[in-house]
């Protein structure tokens, strides 16, 4: 028996024309019906272009028949009259990076939660399993990834003008505090933000990435919109911590990726506190973020207790998962990166 689920994964290897990405990922799958051998799909495009969806038609039909048991195919196609406005799709601009492999979010609704510490960290974490890592930082405001990485040195320019960021622990990290010198705030508008987190998408010499991990600032602002615009993610990581005070708001973030069709994973940060006698102290309560992502059908990638040396690390620009990769600390990254490497 063919699942909804099944369909929708085979319509998967249905690539919008001239895009890198998939019909399902662009939710344009409005209505799928199996029985008894027989397929039914509805997809709703919002172009009015006759040859994309000849071309959409006839791939999910060719993909739906080749699935064991089906007998009868009805791929259902409708758009918008020619000539008529098409409703504008803000996410008909995205672009892959070229080279990057994946791009994986790291955002949070609340702030303070860790977002920026798991990211510098599982960005080692995945280097050290030995992949190829990026690490942008999309904190234009407050920007913490330089201090957490270590990196103090100016991105250069290359030959082909593009941005070389320079390396963190064997990781290659950009962000706006490499190129602002004093310790004046950053006073930008929405714009300003967007435009500047496009070059540093695609004016970045990031070269072959397994993974480029975007650290963003807290909540659902300019910074998450002109990622989501600019390229499509293969993955949305939200931290929470496990009280409700920061699960309420982590649902929003779930809610804005699940808008844009990003795969969302889970984290719970600052799950518990081991005391110097061995006690173990749930600061903030604990296990809310699994018990959330269960609810919310979201994979859980793990947890990851209170310990002293990941905030030291991270002020030091030396991640735990480099100095100690042994430690209890860096093996709850290094599980959680290798879990994120099964999921994607
Ligand atoms: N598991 C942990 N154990 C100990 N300290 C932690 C842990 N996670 C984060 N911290 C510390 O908590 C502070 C806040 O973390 P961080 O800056 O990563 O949060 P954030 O979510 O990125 O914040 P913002 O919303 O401001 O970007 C930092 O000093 C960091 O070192
Ligand atoms: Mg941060």
């Amino acid at each position: 028996m063919l699942t909804q689920a099944d369909i929708q994964n085979a319509l998967k290897a249905v690539k919008y024309p001239g895009f890198s990405r998939d019909i399902v990922s662009f939710g344009l799958v409005k209505e799928i019906f199996a029985a008894n051998g027989a397929v039914s799909v509805s997809l709703q495009l919002t172009s009015a272009n006759p040859a994309a969806a000849q071309q959409i038609k006839e791939e999910s039909e060719r993909v739906l028949k080749a699935l064991p048991g089906v007998k009868r195919v009805r791929v259902e196609v409708q758009q918008p009259a020619a000539g008529q406005a098409a409703p504008t799709n803000p996410f008909a601009n995205q672009n892959r990076v070229p080279g990057v492999k994946r791009v994986i979010a790291i955002a949070s609704g609340k702030g303070g939660v860790g977002k920026s510490t798991v990211a510098a960290n599982l960005a080692c974490a995945l280097k050290h399993l030995g992949a190829s890592v990026g690490l942008l930082d999309c904190d234009i405001y407050g920007p913490s990834i330089p201090l957490m990485m270590g990196v103090h040195e100016r991105p250069t320019i290359s030959p082909r003008e593009q941005l070389v960021p320079p390396l963190g622990h064997g990781v290659k990290v950009m962000s706006i505090g490499l190129l602002l010198t004093d310790e004046q705030p950053v006073i930008w508008r929405g714009p300003m933000i967007t435009k500047t987190i496009q070059q540093f998408l695609m004016a970045v010499e990031w070269g072959e990435l397994d993974f480029l991990l975007v650290d963003l600032p807290p909540g659902t602002g300019d910074a998450q919109l002109s990622l989501c615009q600019t390229v499509p993610l293969d993955g949305g990581v939200i931290v929470t911590t496990p009280q409700e005070a920061s699960l309420g708001v982590a649902r929003k973030g779930i809610a804005m990726f699940n808008k844009v069709n990003v795969p969302i994973l889970g984290i719970e940060n600052m799950s518990y506190f081991t005391a110097p006698n061995g006690e173990r102290v749930e600061i903030f309560g604990h296990g809310g973020g699994k018990t959330e992502a269960k609810r919310q059908n979201v994979p859980f990638l793990g947890e990851v207790p209170i310990f002293t040396e990941i905030r030291e690390g991270g002020d030091r620009g030396m991640p735990v998962v480099v100095s100690a990769p042994d430690s209890p600390a860096a093996q709850a990254f290094i599980e959680i990166a290798t879990s994120l490497h099964r999921q994607l």
